[in-house]
Protein backbone atom coordinates (compact mmCIF):
# COMPACT_ATOMS: atom_id res chain seq x y z
CA UNK A 1 0.00 0.00 0.00
CA UNK A 2 1.43 3.54 -0.88
CA UNK A 3 0.20 6.61 -2.91
CA UNK A 4 1.55 7.09 -5.14
CA UNK A 5 2.25 3.47 -5.56
CA UNK A 6 2.53 2.45 -9.19
CA UNK A 7 6.36 2.83 -9.59
CA UNK A 8 6.76 0.35 -6.96
CA UNK A 9 8.78 -3.23 -8.01
CA UNK A 10 7.63 -4.86 -5.15
CA UNK A 11 5.44 -6.77 -7.50
CA UNK A 12 8.15 -8.49 -9.60
CA UNK A 13 10.16 -9.07 -6.75
CA UNK A 14 7.63 -11.00 -4.76
CA UNK A 15 6.67 -12.77 -8.06
CA UNK A 16 10.13 -13.98 -8.25
CA UNK A 17 10.98 -15.21 -4.79
CA UNK A 18 7.37 -17.00 -5.21
CA UNK A 19 8.90 -18.89 -7.94
CA UNK A 20 12.51 -19.60 -6.38
CA UNK A 21 10.71 -20.60 -2.96
CA UNK A 22 7.38 -22.73 -4.33
CA UNK A 23 5.91 -20.78 -2.78
CA UNK A 24 1.83 -20.07 -3.53
CA UNK A 25 1.55 -15.85 -2.94
CA UNK A 26 -0.08 -12.96 -4.68
CA UNK A 27 1.11 -9.86 -3.97
CA UNK A 28 -0.77 -6.74 -5.72
CA UNK A 29 -0.20 -3.32 -5.43
CA UNK A 30 -2.93 -0.91 -3.81
CA UNK A 31 -3.01 2.61 -4.03
CA UNK A 32 -4.43 4.01 -0.43
CA UNK A 33 -5.11 7.65 -0.01
CA UNK A 34 -4.41 8.79 3.59
CA UNK A 35 -7.67 9.09 4.46
CA UNK A 36 -8.48 5.36 3.46
CA UNK A 37 -5.12 3.84 4.72
CA UNK A 38 -7.25 2.78 8.25
CA UNK A 39 -10.54 1.30 6.48
CA UNK A 40 -8.10 0.20 3.45
CA UNK A 41 -6.05 -1.88 6.18
CA UNK A 42 -9.10 -3.05 8.23
CA UNK A 43 -10.92 -4.33 4.54
CA UNK A 44 -7.14 -6.24 3.93
CA UNK A 45 -7.42 -7.99 7.39
CA UNK A 46 -11.18 -9.02 6.78
CA UNK A 47 -10.51 -10.64 3.25
CA UNK A 48 -8.00 -13.03 4.71
CA UNK A 49 -4.89 -11.06 3.95
CA UNK A 50 -1.91 -12.25 5.59
CA UNK A 51 0.39 -9.74 5.03
CA UNK A 52 0.96 -6.06 3.78
CA UNK A 53 3.91 -3.58 2.69
CA UNK A 54 3.20 0.19 3.42
CA UNK A 55 5.52 2.59 1.40
CA UNK A 56 5.54 6.40 1.52
CA UNK A 57 3.67 8.12 2.83
CA UNK A 58 2.08 6.23 5.21
CA UNK A 59 5.28 4.56 6.88
CA UNK A 60 4.75 6.45 9.96
CA UNK A 61 1.05 6.72 10.05
CA UNK A 62 0.65 3.28 9.83
CA UNK A 63 2.63 2.88 13.57
CA UNK A 64 -0.79 3.97 15.49
CA UNK A 65 -2.39 1.36 13.25
CA UNK A 66 -0.08 -1.88 14.76
CA UNK A 67 -1.74 -4.00 17.63
CA UNK A 68 2.06 -4.50 18.04
CA UNK A 69 5.53 -3.44 17.22
CA UNK A 70 8.85 -4.49 17.01
CA UNK A 71 11.55 -2.86 18.37
CA UNK A 72 13.34 -1.89 15.10
CA UNK A 73 10.29 -0.30 13.51
CA UNK A 74 9.33 1.32 17.13
CA UNK A 75 13.18 3.18 16.71
CA UNK A 76 12.70 3.73 13.10
CA UNK A 77 9.30 5.55 13.78
CA UNK A 78 8.40 3.89 10.84
CA UNK A 79 6.70 0.40 9.68
CA UNK A 80 7.45 -1.12 6.00
CA UNK A 81 5.31 -4.53 6.57
CA UNK A 82 2.94 -5.83 8.63
CA UNK A 83 1.81 -8.85 9.89
CA UNK A 84 -1.51 -10.85 10.20
CA UNK A 85 -2.06 -13.03 12.58
CA UNK A 86 -4.35 -14.69 14.97
CA UNK A 87 -6.50 -11.48 14.41
CA UNK A 88 -3.67 -9.07 14.91
CA UNK A 89 -1.61 -6.90 13.19
CA UNK A 90 2.24 -6.84 13.75
CA UNK A 91 4.07 -3.80 12.38
CA UNK A 92 8.06 -4.38 11.57
CA UNK A 93 10.42 -2.34 9.60
CA UNK A 94 12.68 -4.44 7.17
CA UNK A 95 14.49 -1.55 6.11
CA UNK A 96 17.42 -1.48 8.15
CA UNK A 97 18.56 -4.99 7.96
CA UNK A 98 17.65 -4.63 3.88
CA UNK A 99 20.54 -2.04 4.13
CA UNK A 100 23.03 -3.71 6.24
CA UNK A 101 22.79 -7.04 4.05
CA UNK A 102 23.29 -5.17 1.17
CA UNK A 103 26.29 -2.67 2.37
CA UNK A 104 28.31 -5.85 4.77
CA UNK A 105 26.80 -8.86 2.52
CA UNK A 106 26.86 -7.83 -1.28
CA UNK A 107 29.00 -5.07 -1.57
CA UNK A 108 31.25 -6.48 1.06
CA UNK A 109 31.64 -2.89 3.10
CA UNK A 110 33.43 -3.45 6.58
CA UNK A 111 31.84 -0.35 8.66
CA UNK A 112 33.49 -1.15 12.07
CA UNK A 113 35.54 1.75 12.84
CA UNK A 114 34.84 4.09 9.71
CA UNK A 115 33.37 7.17 9.20
CA UNK A 116 29.69 7.21 7.73
CA UNK A 117 28.33 10.64 6.10
CA UNK A 118 24.05 10.34 5.99
CA UNK A 119 22.85 13.01 3.69
CA UNK A 120 19.09 14.06 4.88
CA UNK A 121 17.49 13.68 8.13
CA UNK A 122 13.99 12.67 7.11
CA UNK A 123 12.05 9.29 8.22
CA UNK A 124 14.46 7.49 5.84
CA UNK A 125 17.72 8.55 8.00
CA UNK A 126 15.71 7.85 11.34
CA UNK A 127 14.83 4.36 10.35
CA UNK A 128 19.28 3.63 9.16
CA UNK A 129 20.55 5.28 12.43
CA UNK A 130 20.33 2.35 14.83
CA UNK A 131 21.10 -0.75 12.21
CA UNK A 132 24.38 1.51 10.71
CA UNK A 133 25.22 1.93 14.69
CA UNK A 134 25.28 -1.81 14.91
CA UNK A 135 27.94 -1.99 12.72
CA UNK A 136 30.58 -0.24 15.20
CA UNK A 137 31.14 2.88 12.92
CA UNK A 138 33.36 5.39 14.58
CA UNK A 139 31.22 8.36 13.88
CA UNK A 140 27.53 8.82 12.02
CA UNK A 141 27.79 12.33 10.71
CA UNK A 142 24.21 13.66 10.08
CA UNK A 143 24.20 16.73 6.78
CA UNK A 144 20.80 18.62 6.44
CA UNK A 145 19.59 21.52 4.62
CA UNK A 146 17.76 22.09 7.79
CA UNK A 147 20.01 21.81 10.61
CA UNK A 148 17.39 21.58 13.26
CA UNK A 149 15.86 18.49 11.93
CA UNK A 150 19.59 16.81 11.71
CA UNK A 151 20.23 17.92 15.41
CA UNK A 152 16.87 16.43 16.60
CA UNK A 153 17.73 12.84 15.24
CA UNK A 154 21.57 13.01 16.64
CA UNK A 155 19.86 13.88 20.11
CA UNK A 156 17.48 10.92 19.53
CA UNK A 157 20.23 8.66 19.33
CA UNK A 158 22.28 10.59 21.54
CA UNK A 159 23.45 7.83 23.93
CA UNK A 160 26.03 7.60 21.15
CA UNK A 161 27.95 10.66 21.17
CA UNK A 162 29.66 9.67 17.85
CA UNK A 163 26.37 10.95 15.99
CA UNK A 164 26.43 14.68 15.21
CA UNK A 165 24.67 17.04 12.73
CA UNK A 166 25.61 19.76 10.58
CA UNK A 167 24.74 21.60 7.43
CA UNK A 168 25.50 20.34 4.14
CA UNK A 169 27.69 23.43 4.19
CA UNK A 170 29.56 23.32 7.24
CA UNK A 171 30.98 19.75 7.37
CA UNK A 172 33.98 18.78 10.09
CA UNK A 173 37.09 19.47 8.56
CA UNK A 174 39.27 16.47 7.48
CA UNK A 175 37.18 13.25 8.31
CA UNK A 176 37.47 10.50 5.92
CA UNK A 177 34.38 9.20 5.38
CA UNK A 178 34.20 5.51 3.70
CA UNK A 179 30.60 5.94 3.35
CA UNK A 180 28.03 8.68 2.17
CA UNK A 181 24.53 7.60 2.24
CA UNK A 182 22.35 9.51 0.24
CA UNK A 183 18.85 9.53 2.52
CA UNK A 184 17.22 13.02 0.88
CA UNK A 185 14.12 12.53 -1.02
CA UNK A 186 15.85 15.48 -3.39
CA UNK A 187 16.69 12.66 -6.27
CA UNK A 188 12.55 11.88 -6.61
CA UNK A 189 12.06 15.92 -7.37
CA UNK A 190 14.66 15.67 -9.81
CA UNK A 191 16.85 17.72 -7.43
CA UNK A 192 20.65 17.96 -7.00
CA UNK A 193 21.03 19.96 -3.79
CA UNK A 194 24.16 21.20 -3.29
CA UNK A 195 25.35 18.45 -1.41
CA UNK A 196 28.82 18.48 0.10
CA UNK A 197 31.80 18.00 -2.57
CA UNK A 198 34.56 17.93 0.26
CA UNK A 199 33.59 14.96 1.87
CA UNK A 200 34.24 12.59 -0.73
CA UNK A 201 37.97 11.55 -0.59
CA UNK A 202 40.16 8.54 -1.63
CA UNK A 203 38.21 5.37 -1.39
CA UNK A 204 35.09 6.60 -0.58
CA UNK A 205 32.09 4.60 -1.06
CA UNK A 206 28.84 6.56 -2.37
CA UNK A 207 25.27 4.63 -1.75
CA UNK A 208 22.14 6.15 -2.85
CA UNK A 209 18.59 4.91 -1.04
CA UNK A 210 16.91 5.75 -3.90
CA UNK A 211 17.52 3.59 -7.21
CA UNK A 212 16.31 4.06 -10.82
CA UNK A 213 16.95 2.19 -14.44
CA UNK A 214 18.80 5.32 -15.44
CA UNK A 215 21.57 6.67 -12.65
CA UNK A 216 19.91 8.76 -9.55
CA UNK A 217 20.96 12.67 -9.84
CA UNK A 218 23.09 11.64 -6.77
CA UNK A 219 24.59 8.39 -7.79
CA UNK A 220 25.81 11.20 -10.94
CA UNK A 221 26.71 13.34 -8.61
CA UNK A 222 28.93 10.78 -6.68
CA UNK A 223 30.62 9.66 -10.01
CA UNK A 224 31.53 13.02 -11.46
CA UNK A 225 33.34 13.95 -7.07
CA UNK A 226 35.44 11.52 -7.46
CA UNK A 227 33.35 8.57 -5.41
CA UNK A 228 35.62 5.26 -5.91
CA UNK A 229 32.32 3.48 -6.12
CA UNK A 230 28.14 5.10 -6.63
CA UNK A 231 25.63 2.52 -6.03
CA UNK A 232 21.63 2.66 -6.38
CA UNK A 233 19.55 1.36 -3.52
CA UNK A 234 18.71 -1.72 -5.55
CA UNK A 235 20.17 -4.46 -3.30
CA UNK A 236 18.37 -2.39 -0.53
CA UNK A 237 15.35 -2.85 -1.76
CA UNK A 238 15.81 -6.52 -2.66
CA UNK A 239 16.73 -7.56 0.64
CA UNK A 240 14.14 -5.43 2.90
CA UNK A 241 11.61 -7.45 0.66
CA UNK A 242 13.54 -10.70 1.40
CA UNK A 243 13.27 -10.08 4.98
CA UNK A 244 9.32 -9.38 4.89
CA UNK A 245 9.11 -12.51 2.47
CA UNK A 246 10.74 -14.53 5.40
CA UNK A 247 8.26 -13.41 8.70
CA UNK A 248 5.38 -14.17 6.35
CA UNK A 249 6.20 -17.10 4.32
CA UNK A 250 8.87 -18.30 6.93
CA UNK A 251 11.43 -19.17 4.28
CA UNK A 252 14.23 -17.45 2.87
CA UNK A 253 14.79 -16.53 -0.51
CA UNK A 254 18.28 -15.90 -2.60
CA UNK A 255 18.55 -12.76 -3.15
CA UNK A 256 21.38 -12.47 -5.57
CA UNK A 257 19.57 -14.36 -8.20
CA UNK A 258 16.64 -11.39 -8.07
CA UNK A 259 18.92 -8.41 -7.65
CA UNK A 260 20.72 -9.72 -11.02
CA UNK A 261 17.46 -9.78 -12.54
CA UNK A 262 16.15 -6.20 -12.04
CA UNK A 263 18.88 -4.17 -10.93
CA UNK A 264 21.07 -1.66 -12.86
CA UNK A 265 24.34 -0.10 -11.02
CA UNK A 266 25.67 3.02 -11.82
CA UNK A 267 29.33 2.53 -11.22
P1 LIG B 1 10.29 12.79 5.40
O1 LIG B 1 11.19 11.65 5.04
O2 LIG B 1 10.39 13.12 6.85
O3 LIG B 1 8.89 12.68 4.86
P2 LIG B 1 11.05 14.61 3.25
O4 LIG B 1 10.34 15.91 3.17
O5 LIG B 1 10.77 13.58 2.23
O6 LIG B 1 10.91 14.10 4.74
O7 LIG B 1 12.61 14.95 3.21
C1 LIG B 1 13.57 13.98 3.48
C2 LIG B 1 14.93 14.65 3.51
O8 LIG B 1 15.27 15.10 2.20
C3 LIG B 1 15.01 15.86 4.42
O9 LIG B 1 16.22 15.80 5.07
C4 LIG B 1 14.97 17.03 3.45
O10 LIG B 1 15.67 18.18 3.90
P3 LIG B 1 14.98 19.26 4.90
O11 LIG B 1 14.95 18.60 6.24
O12 LIG B 1 15.87 20.43 4.84
O13 LIG B 1 13.61 19.51 4.33
C5 LIG B 1 15.72 16.45 2.30
N1 LIG B 1 15.45 17.15 1.02
C6 LIG B 1 14.39 17.01 0.23
N2 LIG B 1 14.50 17.79 -0.87
C7 LIG B 1 15.68 18.44 -0.75
C8 LIG B 1 16.38 19.38 -1.55
N3 LIG B 1 15.90 19.83 -2.71
N4 LIG B 1 17.56 19.83 -1.09
C9 LIG B 1 18.08 19.39 0.07
N5 LIG B 1 17.47 18.50 0.87
C10 LIG B 1 16.30 18.02 0.46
Amino acid sequence: MGYPVSHSRSPVIHRLFALQTGQNIQYELLQVTPQNLESAIAQFQRTGGKGLNITVPHKTEVLRLADQLTERAEVAGAANTLIFQNGSIIGDNTDGIGLLRDLLGNLGLQLAGCNILILGAGGATRGIIAPLLETGPESITIANRTLEKAQDLAERFGDSANVTACRFNDMPPSTHFSLIINATSAGFKGETPPYPAAAISDGCFCYDLSYGLTATPFSRWAAKHGAARSVMGWGMLVEQAAESFYLWRGVRPNTSAVLKQISVTAS
